[in-house]
C-alpha cells in the first residue's frame, strides 16, 4: 500500500463527497418528486430518510472504506480475513460501471446544450429535444466527449485530479445555480411553481412516498456501490467522519432544494405541467427560458447557458466518483497500471453507454422486461443493486465488524467526543433501522415490479 493517495483535509473531503452526491439525481429527479408527493411534507420525510437510513449506511461505508483503507475488496478482506465478504466488491465493481455507462449519456446531452445554449439555437421550437436523442451520431458524439473528460479527469490521480476538479468545480456550481434560481422566480407566475415545492400536502405520504424518499437518498448520496467507501479509503486517520458524513448530505439537501427551485417556478410560469426525467431539464427549460424571459437575448442565452454548465458540472464529479471505484480495484486488485485501468473501464461503459444512448432511437424497440435498454440498467441499479449494496455494507458493520473496532473508527480512537456519544444511537440505526427500510423498499420494488 505504499504511496497510496490521500485527500487533503476535512474540507476537501466532503467538496469531494458532494461532489459526487450533488448530479442529476438533484437536478432532474428530486423536483419532481418533491412536488408530486406532497411538497413540504415529503421534504420532511426525505429529511429523516437521510438521517436515519442514509447517512447510518455512508457511515458503515465510510468506516469500512477507511479502516480498511484499500477499495471495496482489499478492504473487506482485510477487516474480515477469511471469510467470504469480500464478494460484495463484485457488486462495486459493476454496479458503479453500469451506472456511468446511462449517466454519460445524459452528461454528454449537457454538453450539447450548453453548446447551443451559447450558439443562441435553444429554444427555438419543442420536440426539439425527442429529436435530438433520438438521432445517432450528435448524443454519441456528446457522450463520448464526456466519458473522455471523467476518463482524463481520474486519470490525473485523486489529489491532482478528483479532489482538484472537485474543490474548484463545487462552488462555482452553487453559484451557478443560484443565479439560475434567482431568474426563475422573476419569472411571471412563478408563485405557483413554488407553492408546488412547500404547500405541505399530508394526504400525499403514502408507503409510495416513503419508498420514493428512501431510494432518492440512496441514489442522491451515491450509496451502496462503494463510492463512499472508496472515497473514505483516501480519507486520513485524523479527519471526521462525522462531519464529513454530515457536510456532504447537508450540501446534498441544499443543492437539491435550490434545483427544485431553479426548475420549478420556471415550469409553472410556463403554465406547464411538472414531469419526472430529462424531458423537464432539456426540453421545458431552455423553451421556458427563451419565451419567457423580459430581458434582452443574452440574458436568456445566458441563463440557460449557466443552467446547463450547472448540470454538466454537477454529472462530471458525480461521474468521476463512480469511475474510481473500478479504477481502486484494478489497481490495487490486479496492478493493473492507472491508465491501463481508467482506459478500459471507460472503453467499457463508453461501449455499453452507446446501447443505452440508441435506445432512444434506433434501438427503441429492444426492451428488457418492458423497459428500454436505458431504463432498464437504471432500474436495475437504483431499485436492486444500491439498496442491495447497502444493506450488505450496513449488515456488514453491524453485525459482523466488532462494534469496538467501529467506534475507534468512527471516533478516531475516541479523539471525537461527539462521535463517542452519538455511536450508540448510530448503532441501532446501522443494525435495526437502516436494513428494515431497505427491505421495506425491497417489498416495495418487487411488488411493484409483479403488477
Ligand atoms: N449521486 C449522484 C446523483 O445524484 C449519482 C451518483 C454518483 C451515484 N455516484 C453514484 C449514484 C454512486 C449511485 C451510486 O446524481
Amino acid at each position: 500500500m505504499k504511496n497510496r493517495e490521500q485527500f487533503s483535509g476535512n474540507l476537501t473531503i466532503i467538496m469531494a463527497m458532494a461532489g459526487s452526491a450533488i448530479g442529476l439525481g438533484n437536478i432532474w429527479r428530486f423536483p419532481y418528486i418533491v412536488g408530486e408527493y406532497g411538497g413540504a411534507a415529503f421534504i420532511i420525510i426525505y429529511f429523516l430518510a437521510c438521517l436515519i437510513i442514509a447517512l447510518p449506511i455512508f457511515f458503515a461505508e465510510s468506516v469500512i472504506g477507511r479502516r480498511g483503507g484499500m477499495d471495496t475488496f482489499g478492504s473487506m478482506k482485510k477487516l474480515a480475513p477469511g471469510s467470504k465478504w469480500y464478494k460484495v466488491g463484485m457488486l462495486t465493481i459493476i454496479s458503479p460501471i453500469i451506472i456511468l455507462s446511462y449517466y454519460s449519456v445524459v452528461g454528454g446531452w449537457s454538453i450539447h446544450y450548453l453548446l447551443e445554449s451559447f450558439g443562441g439555437a435553444l429554444g427555438q421550437e419543442t420536440g426539439h429535444f425527442g429529436e435530438f436523442i433520438s438521432s445517432v451520431e450528435a448524443p454519441i458524439l456528446a457522450h463520448t466527449v464526456f466519458i473522455a473528460l471523467v476518463a482524463a479527469i481520474v486519470l490525473a490521480g485523486v489529489k491532482k485530479g478528483i479532489e482538484k476538479f472537485s474543490k474548484y468545480t463545487m462552488p462555482v456550481l452553487f453559484i451557478l445555480i443560484l443565479v439560475t434560481v434567482i431568474y426563475s422566480l422573476t419569472l411571471p407566475g412563478a408563485g405557483r411553481g413554488v407553492s408546488y415545492l412547500v404547500k405541505p400536502d399530508f394526504s400525499k405520504l403514502t408507503a409510495q412516498a416513503f419508498t420514493a424518499a428512501v431510494g432518492q437518498a440512496f441514489f442522491s448520496l451515491s450509496l451502496g456501490v462503494g463510492t463512499v467507501l472508496t472515497y473514505a479509503s483516501y480519507m486520513r486517520k485524523k479527519d471526521n467522519m462525522l462531519l464529513s458524513g454530515v457536510g456532504t448530505a447537508s450540501f446534498d439537501l441544499i443543492f437539491a432544494l435550490l434545483a427544485g427551485f431553479a426548475v420549478m417556478p420556471a415550469v409553472f410560469a410556463a403554465g406547464l405541467s411538472p414531469a419526472s426525467g430529462p424531458g423537464v431539464v432539456f426540453e421545458t427549460l431552455p423553451y421556458i427560458f427563451s419565451k419567457m424571459g423580459s430581458g434582452a437575448a443574452w440574458i436568456t442565452i445566458c441563463v440557460s447557458g449557466i443552467f446547463f454548465l450547472a448540470v454538466l458540472m454537477a454529472a462530471l464529479t458525480s461521474a468521476i466518483s463512480m469511475l474510481e471505484v473500478g479504477v481502486a480495484y484494478l489497481v490495487e486488485e490486479k496492478h493493473l497500471k492507472r491508465s491501463r485501468a481508467v482506459l478500459y473501464l471507460s472503453l467499457f461503459a463508453w461501449s455499453v453507454g452507446l446501447l443505452c444512448s440508441l435506445s432512444f432511437g434506433p434501438l427503441a424497440d429492444v426492451t428488457i422486461l418492458g423497459n428500454s435498454i436505458f431504463d432498464f440498467l437504471d432500474k436495475l441499479c437504483s431499485n436492486w443493486l444500491l439498496p442491495f449494496g447497502g444493506l450488505l455494507f450496513t449488515i456488514f458493520v453491524g453485525w459482523k465488524m466488532p462494534s469496538a473496532d467501529v467506534l475507534e473508527e468512527f471516533s478516531n480512537n475516541g479523539k471525537k467526543p461527539l462521535n463517542v456519544r452519538l455511536y450508540p444511537a448510530l448503532r441501532i440505526l446501522m443494525r435495526y433501522v437502516a436494513p428494515i427500510g431497505i427491505m421495506i423498499i425491497f417489498l416495495n420494488s418487487i411488488l411493484g415490479d409483479l403488477s
